[in-house]
């Protein structure tokens, strides 16, 4: 495929080169039909669930399996996708994932990777140095934000630790007072995942309220942070969270936390790319305060899933995943120059999953991912707009990054109806197979009580208003549908 050429302007701004599994343009971004259906309909064109004895050959195979995803698989490059923060993902990035896929070279050791170790490094040092750290910082590529927020709360527990003498990797953390995390209530539920994975258990970590504007209330965080008998270990700020984009108050969360010998981790698994963007990147002016910050290119970046990172202030800080093995890397063979990351992670085999990342980077550099977040950014204030200016339609939270928030309008239905009806709405879209949309809870704001909320994730940059205004009138469409239905 010649990039080059399809990255031209087609009169509404430049029509970037996507991937996508599905040939047939004229469906929608799902397959139509039930989700039993269309799971049954799959597993039947596999046949049973065996492994046969004699194999139909490799092009038979792959047709098989691309014809699976052609017609069954989700459409991402579709302009009606807009449910989850899981882009399209860009061509030239899938053709050098291919090259990793292909060399099947690994991250630990030297032998394992010599191009692949030397990439990593060059990604890790660009976006640290993309966020504001210094020469000091250093970073892993890991399988998802979920996983970064793991090692980001398992650094700032051994650290803890070692304030007061204790050996985590060897004892456990029996001999820490009550260790305890702290997030907003509208952080990413990973982190409940981390604390009870580490040992910490789920109710360590403490949820602060957020404000009006879905931003973490540092009174709240003050008091709590004061309360006796806890070890604070870390406070995790998000920036850009998950439903609304909102960044948390990153430099006054950094003082609490420091102020009390805390770790600041920042979730910035969605907003970071905010930084390729000169009209977005004043939003994470302070995250150089961090500690240590999680990045995911999956989510803007426009990369295959994984393309995570841990970002580390500090790569001291790394000794908590420190080990020399004898069939890896033994210490002669690392003061050698033969080691690799095996100590920047708990895995052992890694893809070169950076391969990917160092070829998008060169490709577009900042400039063009920028205007790909740019016009993903403006998409949602035009769907913002018309959800604002159509009585058919409520708007539940303001525009920060690319997300919309926003329900079927019904003032004369009780609450728990009207959340009903968000719910079926979004059902039948999904299963028409022409609509993927998103719902959440938007928590109790302003005198309105908490509501079940359709979301926007606008992530598509080939997306145009007009295919927002078509994908909202078709909400507005099964809106009447559903309304009509409960009133019969
Ligand atoms: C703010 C935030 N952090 C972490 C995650 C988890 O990322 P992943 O799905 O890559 O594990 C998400 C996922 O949406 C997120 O929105």
């Amino acid at each position: 495929m010649d990039y080059d050429e399809t990255l031209v302007d087609c009169g509404a701004g430049p029509h970037w080169p996507l991937a996508s599994t599905v040939r047939d343009r004229g469906r929608g971004p799902l397959p139509a039909g039930l989700p039993a259906e269309v799971l049954r309909r799959t597993t039947e064109m596999l046949g049973e669930a065996r492994v046969p004895s004699t194999g139909v050959g490799e092009s038979a195979a792959l047709d098989l399996i691309a014809g699976l995803l052609d017609n069954h698989g989700i459409d991402l490059s579709h302009p009606h996708a807009a449910a989850h923060l899981q882009p399209p993902v860009l061509q030239v990035a899938v053709d050098a994932d291919a090259l990793a896929s292909a060399s099947n070279a690994s991250m630990d050791t030297y032998d394992s990777g010599p191009a692949t170790l030397a990439i990593e490094q060059w990604v890790v040092r660009a976006l640290a140095r993309l966020a504001g750290f210094g020469p000091e910082a250093d970073g892993v590529l890991t399988p998802g934000g979920s996983i970064s927020n793991l090692l980001a709360v398992l650094i700032a527990r051994d650290s803890a630790a070692a304030k007061v003498g204790i050996d985590v990797r060897r004892h456990g953390i029996d001999g820490l007072d009550r260790p305890m995390v702290f997030c907003s209530e509208l952080a990413h539920f990973s982190v409940q995942r981390a604390c009870a994975a580490l040992g910490l258990g789920e109710d360590a970590a403490v949820t602060i309220a957020s404000d009006s504007d879905f931003r973490m209330r540092l009174d709240v965080l003050e008091a709590e942070l004061a309360r006796p008998g806890r070890t604070p270990i870390a406070v995790v700020a998000t920036a850009g969270t998950t439903d609304y984009g909102s960044i948390d108050p990153i430099a006054g969360i950094a003082s609490l936390a420091h102020q009390h010998g805390a770790w600041l981790h920042v979730d910035a698994a969605y907003g970071f790319g905010a930084l390729f963007s000169d009209r977005l990147a004043p939003l994470l002016a302070e995250l150089p305060v961090a500690d240590s910050v999680t990045l995911d290119l999956h989510k803007i970046g426009w990369q295959p899933a994984a393309t995570s990172m841990l970002l580390v202030a500090d790569r001291n800080r790394f000794a908590s995943f420190g080990r020399s093995v004898d069939y890896l890397n033994p210490a002669d063979d690392i003061d050698s120059g033969l080691d690799g990351l095996l100590g920047r992670s708990l895995q052992t085999t890694r893809r070169p999953d950076a391969v990917k990342v160092a070829t998008t980077l060169t490709a577009y550099g900042r400039t063009g991912l920028g205007a790909m977040l740019d016009t993903c950014h403006e998409l949602a204030h035009a769907a913002a707009a018309r959800v604002v200016a159509d009585s058919n339609l409520e708007l539940l939270a303001p525009v920060t990054l690319t997300t919309v928030l926003f329900r079927v309008a019904g003032e004369e239905l009780a609450a728990a109806e009207l959340d009903a009806v968000q719910g079926e709405v979004r059902r039948r879209l999904l299963t028409s197979g022409r609509v993927l949309i998103g719902r959440t809870k938007v928590p109790a704001r302003n005198g309105r009580p908490a509501a079940v909320a359709l979301k926007l994730t606008l992530l598509n940059p080939n997306a145009t208003a007009t295919d927002v205004e078509e994908l909202l009138d078709q909400v507005v469409a099964t809106g009447h549908d559903v309304l009509a239905g409960r009133a019969a």
